[in-house]
């Protein structure tokens, strides 16, 4: 009768499971090593109320999936058939049974939707402890940051202070975006013309990954972002290196003053001949919104091309060599940039630091 043989059914059987459980491992492996992008690690108030009603609700089903489970094996094996057996009492309906069976999921429910609402309360509300606003904004493919408190504006990396409370006002520029920092806060979409909200503190230092987490046009995955979280000194050294590096220079419009290096220099020139000016501010004090991310502070970020590649001198060449060959679609064209252009424009933007780079060693060793 059947067409197959018992040893090829049993591998039908077994192919799949094997399948699902090795692309489990394998797709366990992807968080890298020190802040991964998972949500059971929560580094925020905001992150650990989230966890808090994940782990109750996962205890619960674990219950409840080792009790149901257990009587479904014990019934198995307890009223298995054996050739030769009469066929069973037949039975229709068992009015005790149900109500029991509807009773306790119900009392579950219950015990489930009291801390669940309690938290979508408490992660609604407006904080109200001298939050530190920042007005996030989604564009296709990259997050934009404004400070109002200090009329800073970023891209890609949102700095925020240890202990205080940050409270985002987001948006979109374009489609909608959702805004998510797996280990800080849940997933906020982000809509036109409407202003959406999302808060939370850390007490963690870190660099914490985050994503965009709605699907937004063929560079979603590629619409990165880090929330690097410092201690109050650090995040005041950066904001006033931000305000201070980028502060216009008396004179043309946009243009910061001429960096020392003459590699640098030459870069700035080309910044302005080729037109990234067009699309790019380079200062972060009161700069509006352009086509593309804000470049001040580039230099010392942590990531570059819509926060997802390493922000390395190759990684900004390689990127200004072709941006559609790195991210097919987005805004900034093929500029047709030779080699040497390209270098002294990377020169330029890493002159843009918001932070100074450290003393390199051999200048303190001359010195000593
Ligand atoms: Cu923006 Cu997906």
């Amino acid at each position: 009768m059947a067409l197959r043989t018992p040893s090829l059914r049993r591998i039908d059987r077994w192919v799949p499971a094997v399948c699902v459980t090795l692309a489990v491992l394998v797709l366990a492996g992807c968080a890298p090593e020190g802040y991964p992008q998972t949500t059971l690690a929560p580094k925020s108030d905001f992150a650990e109320l989230l966890d808090q009603v994940f782990r109750r609700s996962f205890q619960l089903a674990t219950i409840v999936f080792f009790l149901v489970e257990g009587v479904l094996v014990w019934a198995l094996f307890r009223f298995r058939g054996k050739p030769g057996d009469a066929e069973p009492a037949q039975t229709h309906g068992n009015a005790m049974l149900e109500v029991v069976w509807t009773v306790i999921p119900a009392v579950i429910l219950v015990f489930i939707a009291i801390p669940t609402i309690q938290v979508i309360f408490k992660t609604a509300a407006v904080p109200t402890d001298n939050p530190l606003v920042i007005e996030v904004t989604g564009h296709q493919w990259w997050w934009e940051f404004r400070y109002p408190e200090y009329n800073l504006v970023t891209a890609g990396d949102m700095h925020v202070p240890l202990g205080r409370t940050v409270d985002l006002r987001m948006t979109t520029a374009d489609v909608v975006h959702s805004f998510w920092t797996p280990q800080l806060a849940g997933k906020r979409d982000v809509f036109p013309k409407r202003d959406n909200r999302l808060w939370f503190r850390t007490e963690t230092p870190g660099v914490y990954p985050g994503q965009c987490a709605e699907f937004c046009g063929t560079q979603h995955t590629r619409m990165a972002f880090q929330v690097v979280a410092q201690d109050s000194a650090s995040f005041v050294t950066w904001r006033e290196g931000l305000a201070a590096v980028s502060a216009p220079a008396p004179g043309p419009v946009d243009s910061a003053a001429p960096p020392p290096n003459p590699l640098a220099a030459q870069g700035q020139q080309l910044f302005t001949a080729k037109g990234c000016v067009g699309c790019h501010a380079v200062t972060a004090v009161g700069a509006p919104t352009m086509t593309g991310p804000n470049l001040a502070g580039v230099g010392d970020r942590t990531h570059v091309a819509g926060g997802w590649l390493p922000n390395t001198d190759e990684n900004l060449a390689r990127w200004l060599h072709n941006p559609q060959a790195v991210k097919v679609g987005v805004l900034m064209p093929n500029l047709g940039l030779t080699d040497v252009e390209i270098t002294a424009l990377v020169a330029y933007l890493r002159s843009l630091r918001a932070v100074p780079a450290p003393p390199a060693v051999a200048l303190t060793a001359a010195g000593n």
